[in-house]
């Protein structure tokens, strides 16, 4: 296939499916995941790698999707929060999220639950300081953090 002008063809995994991607090679993947595969989970904050709220996994690591060239995702594995439930199965942060009233308006929820869940992949059994260290990237203007955190310990508890 002819590429449009300026444009390239990524070939990656977003969420489980194989999936080819039409941009130029700097749009942002924040902007692509959006506005291509319309996945409008991930939020825009900052834009500018400060917020946290564009959170995805890229080859099961945190990154700042607003910060990700297209090109640079050839053949990765791509997660959103839309990717964290299995079907309608929660996961156990999401469900602690909502028991815990960690999200307000929403706008760093998405990317709270993948920092957490990237989180506990790494680290099944975090202290609190784990905690605070790993959601230390995603900021929040509603909550004050501490329910976003008791949602954490909360998640560890069902999956102990
Ligand atoms: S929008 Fe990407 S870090 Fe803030
Ligand atoms: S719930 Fe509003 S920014 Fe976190």
């Amino acid at each position: 296939m002819t590429d449009a002008p300026g444009k390239i063809s990524v070939r990656c995994n977003v969420n489980g499916e194989a999936v080819t991607l039409n941009a130029h090679p700097f749009a942002r993947l924040l902007d692509v995941l959006r506005e291509e595969l319309r996945l409008t989970g991930t939020k825009e904050g900052c834009g500018e790698g400060e917020c946290g709220a564009c959170s995805v996994l890229v080859g099961g690591e945190l990154v700042n999707s607003c910060l990700v060239p297209l090109a640079q995702v050839e053949g990765a594995e791509v997660m959103t929060v839309e990717g964290v439930a299995d079907g309608d199965r929660l996961h156990a942060v999401q469900r602690a999220m909502i028991e815990c009233g960690g999200a307000q308006c929403g706008i760093c929820t998405p990317g709270m639950v993948l920092a957490a869940v990237s989180l506990l992949a790494r680290n099944p059994a975090p202290t609190d300081a784990d905690i605070r260290e790993g959601l230390a990237g995603n900021l929040c203007r509603c909550t004050g953090y501490m329910k976003i955190f008791d949602a954490v310990l909360k998640a560890v508890d069902s999956t102990q």
